[in-house]
């Protein structure tokens, strides 16, 4: 019997809520991480400008170009059977207007199978999710720490403006946005948040409450400094770390390559 795989796409996705399906998402960055991502069943990958940090070497994810996110989006789509991949607009790919928006977004929709853009929303860019939308471009609407404003505000904090926020996240679902994504907000808040609209809020550093979860990929596979919001369920450092020294000394010590590997 041949097990056809349903894949989700943005009502879907959106309809999880309604089921009272917790959402599962993660970042991903390239072909192979993708593939497995997707295999393991996650609902949701984003393409993520923390590229610039992970991938990269950068200290924010400002230094992220649009050429530089369609290559990794491309890669990561194409891998992808059955999750909603969702690729996030660059730093100054959008801030400019709904002009600028909707060239940077549709140019990433027609080069890439993604499915939909996030963006950092704040109230400058409420006819911004509305213009892309208006263009047929599902938004996800990020809220509470935005990074790409990493110097105005002068460090990565939590977001504590309750009135604020909640104001701001009605109003972008009105705009249109299919998803919000809440980053470093109070659980409390982010419950509030999540009560007050009718789609999805996914969190990271918002607490339990929210409809989903989302982490950088790096994190959970505990490739570095794991940061204290996110969990690592794996110690894939000390794993790298450990398979290359055990390279290292078999090939000083002539037992790499072996017979095995060699061809006569
Ligand atoms: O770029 C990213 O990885 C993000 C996280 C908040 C998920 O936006």
């Amino acid at each position: 019997m041949s097990h056809r795989i349903e894949p989700l796409n943005v009502p879907k996705f959106v309809a999880l809520k309604s089921a009272g399906q917790k959402i599962v998402m993660l970042t991903a960055y390239d072909y192979t991480t993708a593939a497995l991502l997707d295999a393991a069943g996650v609902h949701g990958i984003l393409v993520g400008d923390s590229l610039g940090m992970v991938v990269q070497g950068h200290p924010n994810t400002l230094p992220v170009t649009m050429k530089q996110m369609i290559y990794h989006a491309e890669m990561v789509a194409r891998a992808v059977k059955r999750a909603l991949v969702v690729a996030d607009l660059p730093f100054l790919s959008y801030q400019l207007g709904p002009k600028q928006a909707i060239k940077s977004a549709g140019l990433i929709l027609k080069h890439t199978r993604c499915q939909a853009v996030k963006l950092e929303q704040g109230p400058e860019q409420l006819e911004v999710t509305q213009a892309l939308v208006g263009a047929g471009i599902p938004v996800m609407a990020h809220f509470g720490l935005r990074p790409q404003s990493i110097h105005q505000l002068g460090g990565y904090r939590v977001a504590r403006d309750r009135g604020r926020l909640i104001q701001e996240a009605k109003a972008a679902e009105q705009a249109g946005a299919f998803a919000i994504l809440l980053e470093y907000v109070p659980a409390e808040l982010a419950r509030e948040i999540t009560a007050s609209v009718q789609v999805p809020t996914i969190g990271i550093g918002a607490g339990p409450h929210c409809d989903g979860q989302i982490l950088v990929l790096h994190d959970l596979l505990g490739l570095g400094r794991v940061p204290r919001h996110a969990k690592a369920y794996a110690n894939l450092q000390q794993i790298i770390t450990d398979a290359v020294s055990a390279y290292f000394q078999e090939v000083q010590h002539g037992k790499f390559p072996g017979q095995e590997h060699s061809f006569q």
